[in-house]
Parts: C-alpha cells; structure tokens; sequence
C-alpha cells in the first residue's frame, strides 16, 4: 500500500512536465504496481488491486480536467464569423515600431509646398489607356518618341502609366471653365509611374513621378523656372542654383531639361554626388504644347501654360544623399529607421 502512494506521489510530480498529459495513463511505473498484484498476500491482494485501480481512476480524472480546463479558455465558436475566430489572435508589433515610409513622408513634404503655392494636389491613374499616355500628348501614331517610354501594356492594350503627363489632358479639360472666369490652373499630379527597364542605381521598374500644371494668361518660360525655383529653395531649405538647356518631349515647345547647381558640392572639392560637374539633371519641363491645350479644349491663342515632370525618387536621393534607389524597395529596414 505504502508503494502504491509512493507511486502516486512519484506520477503527479511527473504529470506536470508532461505535454501529452494523458500520456501518465501508460506510464511504466503504473503498469508495474498491476504486476504486483500477484505477489500480495492472498487476503491482502483485492484491497491492493482496488487501490491500484482507485489511483487510475485519479489519474484519469486529472488528466479529463485539465483537458476541459484548456478547451474552456478557448472562443466560443461563432459559425457566422467572416474569419476564424477561434485562431490565435494575432500578435501585433508595437506601431512605435514602425516609420512611415521615406517616400510617402516626401510626398507629403513636396505636396505640402506647392499646395501653399497655390497648387491643387492631385492623383494620377495607374492603370490607363493610350490616348492618355501618347495620343493627347501629341505623340502622332507610330511615332517613334513612344518607344522612348518603354512602357508596360496589358494584352487587352491598356497602359501602365510610364510618366504622370498621362493626367494632362484631365486636368485641363476638367478646369477649363476657370480659364474663362479669370483664374489659372494649377494643379500637381503625384503617383506611381512604371518602366520596363534594366535596373540599376538609378532605374527602377516601379518609381514615383511629380507632375505640375499650370495654364492661364500671358504665363512665360519665366513663370516656370521661378516657380521651379522657389519650389526647390524651399525643399532643400536653401538657395539652389537652375540652369534649363533645350530638350525634346513631343507635349511642350519648347522643352527643356531642367538642372540645378548640386547641393553637395563644396567650394573646389571633388563631388561624388556630381562627378563635380557641379550641375544635376532634375526633370523635363516646357511650355505646354499649343495642340495639348486644343485637344484639351482650351484655345492656345488665348492661354497659354508650364508643365513638369519630376522623379520623386530621384529629388529625395538628392536631399539625403542616397546612392542607390533601389534602396527604397528594398524593405531594408537599415535603411528605412534611418527616417525615423
Ligand atoms: N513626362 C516626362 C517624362 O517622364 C517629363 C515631363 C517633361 C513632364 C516635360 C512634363 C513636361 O510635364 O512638360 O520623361
């Protein structure tokens, strides 16, 4: 007798540590106490047998509460549920965790000053069609300028957007009727554009595009470059140099590509940033095409407008000194607490 509570001692301190509690029901030590039935004292064997049985009866009882215990902290089941609602909960980062995105928070940066400028703030589409992406942008058919977008297209020959001049002709048809009462247009464009093209430190397939708008009366080549002008004094918090040499796009005449002085250059010293030629291309501008208004539904004699295109990634890499963009999808997060 004294054995068999020995044995009970021996197997509740065992039950703790097991995982598959019932698993106590087959230990040895029980299967032993059974085999000693035999040697007990005849008088003594069926009081011993019936402790033995008592004990696993306990046994049994244990492990069935602790089992009942366990299904009792779970959910109610709830058939009607969209979800499982008897899964784990999911464990949830801390959100101090994480940061906004270096693109996202520049956008807002960017949109910011041109909205105090006087600019409307606008989206782009990212998924669109071809007259939006050439045609109204008088990019004749079978003109060979439209292959110099390495564009994405759908079989059923939609578009994915390779610049945000796909917004132009909206924008303006739009807000056509301001025109008419006196006021100007103006209005910036953000979103993602796409490229089918080769990666490298400074391509990537996927990237961000500012487009600016503005159309009115008498509006010159002079309104644009002082716009531009104060737009990036403003983003780099300070003075910075713009030089425009003549370029090609078919949706302004005339085009220019629009650089400014680097702002990591000092006095004399060798730029990496540069290659110290001291100048950073920054974007294409020019003044709207007459037949991009008249397709438009304004009259080029009366108005006339500026519009620029500017990669985001590209303003932002320059802002922090970045030599790679492909960092910015990397989901590096080095990189990315770097903008805490
Ligand atoms: N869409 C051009 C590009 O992605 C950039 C551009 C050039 C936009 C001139 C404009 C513009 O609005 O007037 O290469």
């Amino acid at each position: 007798m004294e054995e068999i509570q020995k044995t009970r001692e021996l197997l509740l301190e065992k039950l703790e540590s097991l995982e598959e509690k019932r698993s106590i029901l087959r230990a040895p030590e029980l299967r032993a106490l059974y085999g000693k039935i035999k040697d007990q004292p005849e008088d003594q064997r069926s009081a011993y047998g019936q402790a033995i049985n008592q004990l696993k009866q306990d046994l049994e009882n244990i492990v069935s509460d602790i089992g009942l215990k366990t299904i009792d902290n779970r959910h109610p089941i709830d058939v009607t549920a969209p979800f499982d609602v008897n899964a784990a909960l999911p464990e949830l980062l801390p959100t101090e965790n994480g940061t906004i995105h270096p693109i996202t928070a520049e956008i807002e940066k960017i949109t910011d000053i041109f909205y105090r400028m006087g600019f409307e703030v606008s989206e782009s589409r990212e998924i669109d069609d071809e007259y939006h992406m050439f045609t109204s942008l008088n990019f004749p058919e079978g003109h060979p300028a439209r292959d110099d977008y390495d564009t994405f297209m759908t079989e059923e020959g939609f578009v994915a957007p390779a610049h945000t001049s796909t917004m132009q002709n909206r924008i303006i048809k739009a807000r056509k009727e301001k025109l008419e009462d006196g006021e100007s247009i103006a209005v910036l464009a953000v979103d993602r554009v796409f490229r089918n093209e080769d990666l490298d430190a400074r391509h990537e397939h996927t990237f961000h595009q500012a487009e600016g708008i503005y159309v009115g009366k008498n509006i010159t080549v002079g309104n644009l470059v002082a716009t531009l002008k104060t737009f990036l004094t403003t983003y780099f918090g300070k003075e910075v140099q713009t030089k425009i040499t003549p370029f090609y796009f078919p949706f302004t005449e005339p085009s220019f590509e629009f650089s400014l002085s680097c702002p990591f250059c000092e006095d004399g010293e060798d730029c990496r940033v540069c290659s110290s030629e001291r100048w950073i291309e920054l974007l294409g501008c020019g003044m709207i095409h007459p037949n991009v208004l008249k397709e438009a539904g304004v009259d080029p004699e009366k108005y006339t407008g500026f519009a620029w295109g500017c990669g985001i990634e590209r303003l932002v890499m320059m802002r922090y000194n970045i030599e790679d963009i492909r960092h910015f999808n990397s989901g590096k997060l080095a990189f990315l607490r770097q903008f805490k």
